[in-house]
């Protein structure tokens, strides 16, 4: 095949959001709209991408750049995309028209695409393709129960395509007309360039209706082919947050069937949302309320407790995260350590085989060696942990000094009393332990015990001071 020009309408401004930012950066599964129909569009084989921006356009044109620096990291192979600016909204036909001049001749088929209809699945497109590389103005269409809104598909009494009609523009008998345009449509590029010119805005919206290409096409006798794609959804567009939070539970919930398919166990797949992508080996469990993000990979046997949110991370055979976890990635987790309830691991964490991490610790750039322990209220950052350590409740390395971060380093079989602070730069050598309330600023050596707190005073007898003025229950006060 050769090239494709891909359009992709996106200059609308989106009114009926009520939002500052331009519609198509609107996230779902936390990828804004124009992503996720990069995504789809980029796939595509000899793909070229042309999106029309319009309100926002320097947004949109930040996350496309985003999107092609990802994608090169990704596939290691690259789509052109560029973005162009329709500085008045003058309707479709005229936006897929500002593209036309940055086109070069060589591609053969032109497939339009709206930038907020997210949920398009690369296959459906590929249809498409095929259909126009035939020649043909091929339209993706769907019958729907309640068709108010959309432009309808007018047939003649053969059933072959004549033209498209706008709601506004329609008659009565067309109103009732079930087969709607979902806007999405392929041709051979030399017959769109010969098309566009001859629009008009004569229509009840003033707009130059991409749509009406439709009936120049059928004038020619041109082959007008209608496609379906697989669900409704797919050609679902967002145009306010009602819709765009029901796309999102569609999304989630054939995400979350996916993963059962696989073998993930779920609580349930109605509040479960993952805005990124898991991978899961045999037997993972995740129970309610869990938000996963970035890339997240589980091992074998891993169970998520309830309103926990991960992402970027990889955890191993067995572990067990609990109840109320926050993981901000990257995060490696190694088989059979247990977190939470209520820990947060922050970027750089890694917690190699049986470390335990218990409630109200955080952890930052640290490593806590096989079977080490920090179980309750602790910080601990820029700092690595040798084997079967353990960090008593309310340890804290002091790695900031109020301009630089300075690195705490612990070895194996240390133990570190409750409620110590470890002021970094600091060492702590092999089995040495640290008496509880401690404050070491100096380097401790191997096997040694350091105590760094004041020494207990103990005073027998001691009378605590009574308070003066009228006694608690003298009648002067009771009349008061
Ligand atoms: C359009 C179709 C309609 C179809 C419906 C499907 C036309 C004339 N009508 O109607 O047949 O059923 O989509 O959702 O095309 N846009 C621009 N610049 C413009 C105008 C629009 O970039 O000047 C973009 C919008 O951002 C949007 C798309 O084109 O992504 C469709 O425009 P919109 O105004 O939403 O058209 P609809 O009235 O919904
Ligand atoms: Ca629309």
């Amino acid at each position: 095949m050769s090239a494709i020009d891909i359009i992709i309408l996106a200059a609308g401004k989106g009114t009926r959001m009520r939002s500052e930012l331009p519609k198509v950066l609107h996230r779902l599964a936390g990828k804004p709209l124009i992503t996720h129909v990069l995504d789809a569009a980029s796939a595509l084989a000899d793909g070229r991408i042309t999106v029309v921006a319009g309100h926002g356009m320097d947004l949109v044109q930040g996350e496309i750049e985003n999107f092609q620096g990802e994608l090169q990291q990704r596939t290691k192979n690259s789509c052109p995309i560029k973005c162009i600016e329709q500085k008045e909204q003058l309707g479709s036909g005229h936006a897929v028209q500002q593209a036309i001049p940055g086109l070069d001749n060589s591609a053969s088929t032109a497939l339009v695409l709206y930038g907020d209809v997210p949920l398009l699945d690369t296959r459906t497109l590929e249809r498409m393709l095929v259909s126009a590389a035939q020649g043909k103005l091929t339209l993706l269409t769907v019958v729907l129960s309640d068709p108010s809104g959309y432009g309808r598909i007018l047939r003649d009494s053969a059933d072959q395509v004549i033209g498209i009609v706008e709601q506004k523009d329609a008659s009565v008998d067309q109103l009732a007309i079930a087969e709607i345009n979902t806007g999405i449509m392929a041709m051979p590029v030399t017959r769109l360039k010969e098309w566009l010119p001859q629009l008009s805005n004569d229509n009840a919206q003033g707009e130059y209706y991409l749509t009406d290409i439709v009936a120049l096409a059928a004038q020619q006798k041109m082959v007008i082919e209608t496609l379906h794609p697989e669900s409704i959804e797919e050609v679902e567009g967002v145009n306010n947050r009602s819709q765009l939070a029901r796309l999102e539970r569609y999304y989630q919930a054939r995400q979350a069937e996916t993963l059962m398919e696989a073998g993930v166990a779920l609580a349930d797949p109605a509040r479960f949302d993952c805005r990124g992508s898991i991978t899961a080996g045999r037997d993972v469990f995740i129970d309610i309320n869990c938000v996963f993000a970035g890339e997240v990979a589980l091992g074998d046997g891993v169970s998520i407790g309830p309103n926990c949110s991960i992402a970027n991370a990889t955890i191993g055979d067995g572990a067990i995260i609990k109840a109320n976890t926050v993981i901000e990635g990257p995060v490696t987790i190694e088989a059979g350590v247990q977190v939470g309830p209520f820990a947060r691991l922050r970027e750089g964490t890694v917690l190699r085989k049986h470390a335990k991490v218990g409630n109200f610790v955080e952890i930052k750039k640290t490593e806590l060696g096989e079977g080490s322990k920090a179980s309750h209220l602790s910080y601990l950052g820029d700092t690595r942990l040798g084997k079967d350590v353990n960090v008593g409740a309310g340890t804290i390395t002091c790695n900031y000094d109020g301009v630089n971060k300075h690195r705490t380093d612990i070895g194996d079989n240390v133990f570190v009393g409750s409620n110590s602070s470890l002021v970094a730069p600091v060492a702590i050598g092999e089995g040495a332990t640290i008496g509880a309330g401690s404050t070491i600023t100096r380097d401790v050596p191997p096997s040694s015990l350091s105590v760094a707190r004041g020494k207990q005073k103990t005073i027998e007898g001691w009378q605590r001071p009574e308070k003066k003025g009228p006694e608690k229950n003298s009648p002067e006060k009771r009349e008061k």
